[in-house]
């Protein structure tokens, strides 16, 4: 097969940042997906309808005049949400869910929920209104190692949240464990799930054999071998829980290759490709549609696209980096090949 057609898809999580990142990075999206949950992790957080609506001002703004790329935003959980928010967000026609960082989870999750106890009357709020809820799902105890994170959570707070909120639609983002792939399979058609294009490519030997590889370093931190194939598995099963999204993070290359480096992999400049190489190592293509185009948009209740992209079989080479001036940043597998291209 040396070209695919498919119907296009949406990226249900992406972080676009604001200004010259931005400028640089939403074009990239725009060329092949319609539409992509927005991420509210600014710095100050998206956590009111109006800081929303004017974010999505801003993505449209640094659009190419004929994009018709549709930013679906979301607000910041924090512990001042309001009963309030959760009505603006559900009546907005701009407005999609609520993302959970436990606070410290990850970049900019500061203003993250510190006890979810106390956010129970808002989720409440949120399964009555139909809002669905986003989580980073990792706890933040210092005690508790970096790569059981993720388990950890489920077992200490997912498993709760689901039983005490049955209607609430989730999606755990950015799996990264057999285990998390396990606990979605395992719950109820409310629960759907993420899987990002590192996480499907790398396991953290990418990231650490001979040398420190900082672009490589994401949260929730890429696991063992076992992990990434039963994410594989996950993605490239047909299975309606498992949908695109990229977790597409960029920062500047100075903040990731430094003694303290963000994490974050950037990965929207080729995201539907990395996609394809998988699918097509698992003899899968013909399932890649529904992960990247169907199941993500019927778990949200919203309509396919109707628009298709074309793919080619095709190698080429990643560029060192992309951006331009004072804007650096180094995409994901920079410099190495990818064995597909989005006509
Ligand atoms: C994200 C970022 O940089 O905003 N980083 C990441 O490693 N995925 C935040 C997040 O989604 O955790
Ligand atoms: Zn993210």
């Amino acid at each position: 097969m040396n070209t695919l057609t498919i119907t296009q898809p949406d990226d249900w999580h992406l972080h676009l940042r604001t200004g010259s990142i931005l400028k640089t990075v939403v074009v990239h999206s725009a060329r092949q997906f319609k539409r992509a949950i927005v991420m509210p992790n600014l710095n100050p957080a998206i956590s009111s309808i109006t800081s929303a609506l004017n974010y999505r001002n801003e993505i449209l703004q640094a659009l190419p005049k004929d994009s018709t790329f549709d930013p679906l935003m979301t607000l910041y959980l924090t512990n001042q949400t309001t009963v309030d928010d959760v009505k603006q967000v559900a009546a907005c026609e701009f407005t999609y869910a609520f993302k959970l960082y436990p606070a410290g989870a990850t970049t900019n999750s500061d203003a993250g929920v510190s006890d979810l106890i106390k956010i129970y009357p808002i989720l409440e709020a949120m399964q009555q209104h139909h809002v669905p809820l986003l989580i980073h799902g990792e706890v933040t105890d210092e005690t508790c190692d970096i790569f059981d994170r993720e388990r950890i959570f489920i077992e200490k707070h997912l498993i709760t949240l689901v039983k005490q909120f049955p209607e609430l639609k989730i999606v755990l983002e950015h799996l990264t464990t057999k285990e998390a792939v396990q606990f979605v399979e395992s719950s109820p058609a409310n629960i759907g799930a993420t899987i990002t294009p590192q996480h499907l490519h790398f396991n953290r030997n990418a990231m650490l054999v001979g040398g420190i590889r900082p672009h490589y370093y994401c949260l929730p931190i890429i696991k063992r071998e076992h992990h990434r194939l039963a994410l594989v598995k996950a993605a490239t099963s047909g299975n309606p829980k498992f949908f695109l999204g990229t977790d597409s993070a960029p920062h500047l290359s100075h903040l990731k290759e430094n003694c303290c480096g963000c994490a974050g992999c950037y990965s929207a400049f080729a995201a539907i490709e990395f996609y394809t190489e998988i699918f097509e190592k698992e003899q899968a293509l013909d399932k890649l549609e529904a992960f990247a185009s169907f199941h993500g948009a019927d778990f949200y209740g919203l309509a396919r696209n109707k628009t298709t992209i074309t793919l080619e079989k095709y190698n080429w080479q990643i560029p060192n980096s992309y951006g331009a001036d004072d804007i650096t940043i180094i995409p994901l597998k920079a410099n190495e090949s990818l064995s597909w291209k989005l006509k």
